[in-house]
C-alpha cells in the first residue's frame, strides 16, 4: 500500500533499535521537501541521548511517547534562511511529512510531536538541545519499530472539496 495511504501515528514503539543508515534515509527524505524559493531552511538534530529523549517527552502532555523512541527527529527552522517571513513553518512542515512518508516506507513508526508556535515548548526543546537564538524547533519526531498498528482511516471527505469556485 502506497505509504501515503497507509500513514498513522504511531505511538508505541519495541525496544528494536533504528540504524543509521535508516536514520540517513529519514533525513534525505525530509530534504527532497519543497521549499519557497528553494530555500531550504531546515536543520534536523537527531537524539538518542536516552536522558534527552526522558527531558522531551515532559514538553507538554503529548510528548510522552518520545521517552520511548530509539531516535528522534527534531525538525528546526532557519530564520536567517527562509525566503519569506514565517516561510520556515511551511518549509519545515513539508520536510516533516516527508520523514513521516519515508518511515512507513522503512517499516517503521513516527508521530509528529508539536513545538512550534507554543512559545513555552520552543524555548523548554531550545533549552534541552542548546538550539541558538535565530533557530527554532517546530517539532519532534519520535520514531520506533512500531508495536501497535492502527489501520488507515477513511479520511476522503467529498464536502470538503470545491470545484472551480467556493
Ligand atoms: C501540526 C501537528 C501537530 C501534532 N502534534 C501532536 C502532538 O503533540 N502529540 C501527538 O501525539 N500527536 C500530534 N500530532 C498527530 C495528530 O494527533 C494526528 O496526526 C491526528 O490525530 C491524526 O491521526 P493520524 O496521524 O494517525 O492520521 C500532530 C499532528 C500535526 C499535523
Amino acid at each position: 500500500m502506497d505509504p501515503i495511504f497507509k500513514r498513522r501515528s504511531i505511538r508505541r514503539y519495541t525496544d528494536k533499535y533504528v540504524d543509521d543508515d535508516q536514520v540517513q534515509k529519514l533525513l534525505r527524505a525530509a530534504m527532497c521537501a519543497p521549499s519557497a524559493r528553494g530555500a531550504r531552511p531546515w536543520h534536523f538534530i537527531v537524539v538518542r541521548d536516552k536522558e534527552s529523549l526522558s527531558k522531551l517527552s515532559y514538553a507538554h502532555q503529548s510528548a510522552y511517547m518520545i521517552k520511548d523512541a530509539s531516535v528522534a527527529i527534531v525538525v528546526c527552522g532557519d530564520l536567517r534562511e527562509q525566503s519569506y517571513r514565517d516561510y520556515w513553518v511551511l518549509d519545515c512542515s513539508a520536510a516533516t511529512e516527508n520523514i513521516l512518508l519515508e518511515a512507513v516506507q522503512l517499516g517503521l513508526g513516527a508521530v509528529w510531536v508539536a513545538v512550534y508556535p507554543r512559545n513555552e515548548r520552543i524555548i523548554y526543546v531550545k533549552n534541552i538541545l542548546s538550539i541558538p537564538d535565530e533557530i527554532v524547533p517546530l517539532c519532534v519526531i519520535p520514531i520506533g519499530y512500531p508495536a501497535e498498528s492502527p489501520e488507515p482511516k477513511k479520511t476522503y471527505d467529498e464536502s470538503k472539496i470545491h470545484y472551480e469556485k467556493w
